[in-house]
């Protein structure tokens, strides 16, 4: 390790409480990165607006019931492919759908190499539900707003693609996560988007473009991201928000290809989409392509989206996305990373795949039960727990590696009280910060 890195190891139970320092060890530990008391100042200026829109359930409500199944569309007639899904449905040309599409059966699906299903509408959705087996072969591919799926295996060669990119349909009703008003603004989702713009008597760090929503189905997530906003009133240069994918699999999924999520980019007018959603269960997991619901570069970046992978049996490493988009107005502010959850270990990993950020991934009510095992903040992110009284509760291990930082504490709210409980926490050239009026 590093001459410079800090390591911090408390085992077993780990209580911070704040004003209330009573702990000399913890509180000489903590006086080295506690970094700037923001002072009167900021408290002054705090509003109870702002402090309302921290209570808002990030969290879309909860769904109405599933409203029963469309009917199941042909593989001849709809799709022109050779056979029919409740036995073998072939596709070997590409087709271009334009609206949604559905099919339930028994069978299974194959794409022949190059063919590409697309629905390229914003929210268009394909959803196949088969028994059988999905193939996506070599270089073919599935567009669409939101690809649902489930089958028995499913396998996406190489160079093939499950692309939900900056397709979104609407965010959840009472979300924030598109930014208002004409800067280039990344959309927010998983984590906030970027602003370049720094509004008066406000700093890089509380300037952010669409917010963060979806907290609460971070373990099963499906909620599109959010549109980044335009520079211009006539043009929209906003990168699109990235769609949605599920996919169920009872036995094995194969990834040499990609399935994304990511949101659009918004390039030198505009700002980037936020990341979608992508959940993935499965009893086994093989190939080593990439899964991604990254935020889309721009102006100011957007968001990460927020990833959830439930399978038992690992045989490779895919490499799995959630950072913000790059900022090309402000390089050192991309926008911030999503989440990834591992269910099966029940940890939380926020990384931002070492892009430097002001802009913040919330963390907000941890679940009791069952407690998360572990969480892991790493490469630039840089994540906030805003509440006024907040517990991080994990079984394990709370650890902040390369360029991390955890920030407890409102902004501009002099009193805020958090608990930090966990066997281990474990930081390396990594931040904790306060925001308090620490009386030392
Ligand atoms: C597929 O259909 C089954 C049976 O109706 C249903 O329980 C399941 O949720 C569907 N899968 C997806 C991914 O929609
Ligand atoms: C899935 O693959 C396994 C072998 O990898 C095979 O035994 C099983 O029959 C397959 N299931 C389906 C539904 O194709
Ligand atoms: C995925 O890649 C592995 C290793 O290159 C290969 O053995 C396997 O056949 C590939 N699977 C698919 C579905 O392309
Ligand atoms: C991020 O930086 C760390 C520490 O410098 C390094 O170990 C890691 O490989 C980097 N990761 C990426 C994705 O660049």
């Amino acid at each position: 390790m590093a001459a410079a890195s800090f390591v911090l190891v408390l085992v077993f139970f780990l209580l911070l409480s704040f004003p209330d320092i009573d702990n000399p060890r913890l509180a000489s530990a903590l006086d080295a990165t506690a970094a700037d008391d923001d002072g009167p100042y900021r408290s002054e200026r705090f509003s109870i607006v702002s402090y309302e829109s921290l209570w808002h359930d990030y969290s879309p409500p909860a769904p109405p019931p599933s409203p029963p199944d469309p009917p199941s569309s042909s593989c001849e007639g709809d799709l022109g492919g050779t056979g029919d899904f409740n036995t073998l449905c072939e596709l070997h040309t590409s087709v271009q759908l334009s609206c949604d599409f559905f099919a339930k059966a028994h069978g299974s699906f194959v794409l022949y190499p190059d063919v590409v299903l697309s629905c390229s509408v914003a929210g268009c959705s394909i959803v196949v539900n088969l028994t059988g087996e999905i193939r996506i072969g070599r270089n073919a591919k599935i567009a669409a707003g939101t690809v649902r799926m489930q089958a028995g295996n499913m396998s996406v060669a190489e160079g093939a693609a499950i692309d939900t990119v900056a397709l979104a349909g609407d965010p959840p009703p009472q979300t924030s996560g598109v930014p208002t008003g004409t800067n280039g603004d990344g959309g927010g989702h998983g984590g906030r988007g970027a602003s370049c713009v720094v509004k008066e008597g406000q700093t890089q760090e509380d300037s952010w473009g669409g917010d963060a929503y979806s907290w609460s189905t971070l373990m099963k997530p499906d909620s599109y991201g959010s549109k980044g906003s335009s520079t211009s009133m006539e043009k929209d240069y906003g990168g699109g928000g990235g769609g949605r994918v599920y996919l169920v699999v009872n036995d094995v999924i194969e990834v040499n290809g990609s399935i994304t999520a990511d949101g659009g980019e918004g390039g030198s007018l505009g700002g980037g989409g936020s990341g979608g959603s992508i959940f993935i269960s499965a009893a086994k997991m093989k190939g080593t392509g990439k899964i991604s619901a990254s935020g889309g570069s721009g102006l100011a970046g957007g968001g990460g989206g927020r990833v959830s992978i439930a399978v038992f049996s690992r045989h490779d490493d895919p490499h799995v996305f959630v950072h913000g988009g790059r900022s090309f107005g402000c390089p050192e502010n991309a926008g911030a990373a999503g989440t990834l959850y591992d269910a099966v270990p029940k940890s939380l990993i926020v990384s931002n795949h070492n892009l430097s950020t002001q802009t913040d991934t919330l963390l907000l009510e941890f679940p009791y039960q069952p407690l998360w095992t572990n969480v892991f903040i790493r490469n630039c992110a840089k994540v906030a727990v805003p509440l006024l009284w907040s517990r991080v509760q994990v079984q394990g291990q709370l650890s902040l590696l390369s360029g991390g930082m955890l920030a407890f504490g409102l902004t501009r709210y002099p009193y805020s009280e958090f608990e930090l409980m966990a066997e281990e926490l474990l930081m390396s050239d990594s931040i904790i910060k306060l925001h308090q009026q620490l009386a030392y």
